[in-house]
């Protein structure tokens, strides 16, 4: 039989969870399949981040029209791919590296190259009838990922009082996927009610969280953790925390000085920020912790793995933008002990596989993750799976671009049945 090749590539704009303008790509295939992806994006993004591509003309969604990049999509890369075999996702997701011809993807767009790129793996998958989870990650894929659910927003996410963008719970003692997701789904639920009772608001941020004005960042860990108890578990046993402070988004510049203006706090050197890390890390059930530091304060984050990375998983995102280049250096330098890995933030589903590689070589963990604007496309967790690294963070127990990504590790485990896995 001979393998199907790319026959057509079209493109249109769809808004994102914000509402904004997205990709969405389709790929025909000889043997008649046809398949489509979506592109997220991000909010508190890296500086080193892939582009993505937006059309400046304030007449339409105050610039944030994708139509160049559709055109990209339709004029330029449609026409080299046509006639290629999909299954060669490499060589494609090459070609288009190379007609790109930039560093960061600004002259086609990261967003036309990624729509493309997720299409072409979904399409080839579907062909062959094999789930995309088991195309993109062999036979030996059976491993759901525990949910390190977003319960509580701030930052960039959330118009709130809360300087850390991300307060996740994590249920580390769950027997299964399906287990797990029940412990945080509930603990999101008695959180609500937490809320209430403090007149606090209820109503959720970006990614799904809630988003009150806590008195202080503690204010916010202690009270996810009264929700955990509440809801029947035991912190640090059944279900852990995880942090992203995101500190890009509070750092002053390069002074190596940040600004926890949103609570109050106000300035504190790197030194201060790790050192009442620490003091968090000793009094809280915390597993994990995304951006401590910012992206600029290398040195930071490598004194920061250095005392604390031992004993939690320290997480580079706006530091290696799933790029091989910095996360090499982060290997090196011991800045970090895993990496965050987005697909957009380097703009095929190839590239961001070497960067798990690369994590994986190194005796290095990585965190699979979404964007802040998601759409209902269900990728990352078929990718998650495949990429085997054990963990995700796809947002709160609301907001059905969210739930969408949990829905679908939900079936794939049913399907695995009792070959699945799952442990922190
Ligand atoms: P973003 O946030 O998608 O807005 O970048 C997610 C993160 O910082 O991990
Ligand atoms: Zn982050």
């Amino acid at each position: 039989m001979n393998r199907p090749t790319i026959s057509n590539v079209r493109a249109m704009e769809i808004l994102d969870s914000r509402g904004n303008p997205t990709v969405r790509v389709f790929v025909q295939l000889s043997d008649g399949t046809e398949s489509s992806a979506s592109v997220p994006s991000g909010a508190s993004t890296g500086e080193n981040e892939a582009i993505e591509l937006r059309d400046g003309d304030v007449s339409r969604y105050a610039g944030k029209g994708v139509l160049r990049a559709l055109s990209n999509v339709t004029e330029i890369i449609a026409p080299s791919l046509i006639g290629m075999d999909a299954f060669e996702q490499a060589r494609i997701d090459r070609l288009m590296i190379e007609m790109d011809g930039t560093e960061n993807k600004s002259k086609l767009g990261a967003n036309a190259i990624l729509g493309v790129s997720m299409a072409v793996a979904r399409a080839a998958a579907q062909s062959v009838h094999i789930p995309l989870y088991k195309y993109m990650g062999g036979v030996g894929v059976r491993r759901l990922p525990v949910p390190c659910m977003n319960i509580v927003n701030g930052g960039q996410h959330a118009d709130n009082s809360v300087d850390i963008q991300e307060f996740m719970a994590v249920p580390i003692g769950a027997p299964c996927f399906r287990e797990g997701l029940r412990y945080v789904a509930e603990t999101f639920h008695i959180l609500k009610g937490l809320l209430k009772d403090r007149h606090l608001a209820t109503s959720v941020g970006d990614e799904g969280g809630f988003a009150p004005n806590f008195s202080s960042n503690e204010d916010a860990i202690e009270t996810i953790i009264l929700a955990i108890e509440k809801a029947g578990y035991r912190p640090g046993e059944d279900i852990a925390i995880a942090l992203d402070s995101a500190a890009t988004s509070f750092a002053c510049g390069n002074t190596g000085e940040y600004d926890l203006n949103k609570s109050g706090v106000g300035k504190m050197t790197s030194a201060d920020l790790i050192a009442l890390a620490g003091e968090w890390i000793k009094k809280y059930p915390i597993v994990l912790w995304e951006d401590p530091l910012s992206e600029n304060d290398w040195e930071g984050f490598r004194t920061f793995t250095e005392k604390y990375g031992q004993n939690i998983e320290v997480v580079g995102d706006d530091i290696f933008v799933t790029n091989t280049r910095y996360i090499a250096r982060g290997i090196k330098e011991g800045t970090a002990n895993s990496s965050l890995i987005k697909l957009n933030q380097i703009g095929t589903v190839s590239e961001t596989i070497e960067a798990v590689r690369m994590c994986r070589d190194a005796g290095w963990r990585y965190f699979l993750s979404h964007r802040s604007g998601e759409t209902e496309d269900t990728f990352l967790a078929d990718f998650a799976v495949a990429m085997d690294g054990g963990h995700l963070k796809t947002g709160s127990a609301s907001r059905s671009e969210r739930i969408a990504k949990y829905n679908r590790l939900l079936e794939i485990e049913q399907e695995l049945g009792s070959d699945a896995l799952y442990y922190w």
